[in-house]
């Protein structure tokens, strides 16, 4: 049920029949204060303005137009023109039944849209990085919701495994291999990358080779390629480590890494070259766009292909554009990417666009994000100033969970210990991370994260667990209660309720604007009103038992909606913590 949505329509209708221009927008919120009713409606000003008449006497004209009866029980004008809703809890309390009855919470099916999701990215032989971590996590909570809704996602992992640098990965891949014989184990990415490098910079003869490779590898020559992929595979199965370890949905068969757009890449520029948008300029292919402009005030011009022939990042991303609307039949298409790229996807996106290769009807969406700070406000690093690895950041968010939960729960079985130790820890990360409005940076703070108060992923889980633990103590199958009738009496019981019927809404913000912050607050302010409501509206000592069966479902409701919206977060719960 979307309440918004179905208010909207019918303000819009009444709006017409007052006599305003088509589209014109009924502007339907949820209501800041009590007093304000449930939702308002704030679009009579505006038409009133465009129709020169005064905004009051159009809000009469569309509450007399409006039917809202049994949705509504009390419509108020306020101010200069506010249309007030009151919802009838009769009517409430028949959504809410209809969502414990229906699949899905009953929200309403979509009409499902090809959604391609950039997300995770990171690069061959190098470790995860934090920058990796917020692509990762928050991409996937957006994917999660978006198949939730019922759109079909294409994650798209547009791993780094591409460039110049293949060459000295496989000429020391080589070397290790030569002199240890066995098969080598890339344990420690960084170190590896490290070293090849260090070789590159003093042994000539390494360099050359290495040079030579990068030029065979893009040959096709089957040797290398055998190589690269053996360094592609060794790195993602580590990541699948990772991707598992932090409940994150991706798998190898989502890589789309920068290496699949290469044989795109001369038609490309060729292409590019035709319609008259890309120029030779001092040997290199560039794109000139008037819409961005260089220090001097000169169009600044995007390299498609270098002097020496090599092609880059912005050509690759151009590509792959026209590749996900073309070969993957995208209608929308989202970028986790940090907010240092934005400059990047602009100048792509707008050449993208000038060539023709995605129509305007399909977005390109850039879900930009901050930096990681330390407590300190600066990049978040290691003690040593070193970058930290995920793997690193895992462990110690279990060895933290874990001094937690065991000292609040010390009898609890090894098994439960370890699952819940595992729930928190992993969970705390991800819910720091997805709680915060992406767009800026954030601060990584352990206490923060890990505390059983505020909006943090200990809170919640606890939260659901003690909803959970009501249908325990009750002994009750949480089935028995469907042919019971639910009635809505106490204000809290009526908050409660509306609250949990706008799920809908706020599962459709966050896939519109990818801002999985919102779910966090929503599931944060339901936490709180379910507390309100059990404190003060006893369930399994109510009056009677149709009160008792009545709070019940609430509190069923509540438990599956908490459930949900963590789901779609990506963040585990546990029954009993
Ligand atoms: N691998 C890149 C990095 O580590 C991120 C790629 C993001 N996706 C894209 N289509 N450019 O910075």
């Amino acid at each position: 049920m979307n309440i918004q949505a179905l208010l909207s329509e019918k303000i819009s209708q009444a709006l017409m029949a007052a006599g305003a221009p088509a589209e014109s927008e009924a502007q339907v919120r949820q209501s800041a204060k009590a007093q304000f009713g449930d939702y308002q409606a704030n679009g009579v000003m505006s038409v009133a303005k465009k129709l020169g008449m005064p905004p009051r006497q159009l809000a009469e004209k569309v509450v007399e137009a409006l039917d809202l009866s049994g949705i509504v029980s009390k419509v108020e004008i306020a101010g200069p023109g506010f249309i007030n809703l009151f919802l009838e809890k009769s009517w409430v309390a028949a959504q809410v039944d209809h969502a414990l009855r229906a699949p899905k919470l009953g929200i309403t099916p979509v009409t499902p849209q090809t959604i391609v999701v950039d997300y995770s990215a990171p690069n061959v032989a190098k470790e995860m990085h934090v920058g990796h971590l917020r692509s990762t996590i928050i991409g996937d909570a957006s994917v999660r919701t978006l198949e939730f809704l019922g759109h079909n996602v294409i994650r798209a992992n547009h791993v780094g495994d591409w460039g110049t640098q293949f060459g000295m990965l496989i000429a020391y891949l080589e070397k290790m291999q030569n002199e240890h014989a066995a098969e080598m184990e890339l344990s420690d990415l960084e170190q590896f990358y490290r070293e090849a490098k260090q070789h590159y910079d003093e042994d000539p003869a390494f360099a050359e080779r290495a040079r030579a490779y990068v030029v065979k590898l893009q040959g096709g020559d089957e040797y290398c390629r055998r190589m690269w992929r053996k360094l592609v595979d060794v790195t993602m199965a580590q990541n699948q480590i990772t991707y598992d370890r932090l409940n994150v949905t991706l798998t190898e068969r989502d890589v789309m890494g920068e290496s699949l757009y290469n044989s795109m890449l001369p038609g490309i520029v060729a292409d590019l070259k035709d319609k008259g948008l890309a120029v030779e300029s001092e040997g290199a292919t560039v794109v000139f766009l008037d819409e961005f402009k260089n220090k001097e005030g000169e169009p600044m011009g995007v390299i498609i292909q270098k002097k020496d022939g090599g092609y880059l990042y912005t050509t690759t991303d151009i590509a792959c554009a026209k590749y996900r609307y073309e070969t993957l039949g995208a209608d929308r298409v989202l970028y986790y990417i940090d907010s240092r790229q934005h400059q990047h996807l602009m100048m792509a996106w707008s050449i993208v666009r000038k060539a023709g290769y995605v129509p305007d009807s399909v977005p390109l969406e850039h879900h930009m994000f901050g930096m990681m700070l330390g407590k300190d406000g600066k990049p978040f690093k290691t003690r040593s100033g070193g970058t930290v690895k995920l793997s690193d950041l895992l462990d110690e968010a279990i060895e933290r969970a874990g001094k937690l939960i065991k000292e609040k729960n010390p009898d609890l079985s090894e098994e439960d210990l370890k699952q819940l130790v595992n729930a928190v820890g992993i969970g705390a990360v991800k819910y720091a991370d997805l709680s915060k409005s992406r767009t800026t940076d954030y601060i990584f703070d352990w206490d923060n994260m890990l505390a059983f108060e505020g909006n943090t992923a200990p809170y919640m889980q606890y939260a659901y667990s003690r909803v959970a633990s009501i249908f325990k103590r009750a002994a009750i199958e949480p089935a028995s209660l469907q042919a019971q009738p639910l009635v809505l009496n106490e204000e809290r019981e009526i908050t409660l309720a509306t609250r949990l019927l706008q799920f809908e809404e706020v599962l459709t913000t966050v896939a519109r604007e990818g801002t999985p912050h919102v779910m966090c607050s929503y599931l944060y302010d339901l936490a709180g009103l379910f507390s309100g409501f059990y404190e003060h509206c006893p369930i399994l000592s109510a009056e009677s038992d149709e009160i008792r069966n009545s709070r019940l479902k609430l509190a069923l409701l509540t438990q599956q909606t908490l459930k949900t919206g963590l789901d779609t977060l990506g963040i585990e719960t546990v029954e009993r913590m």
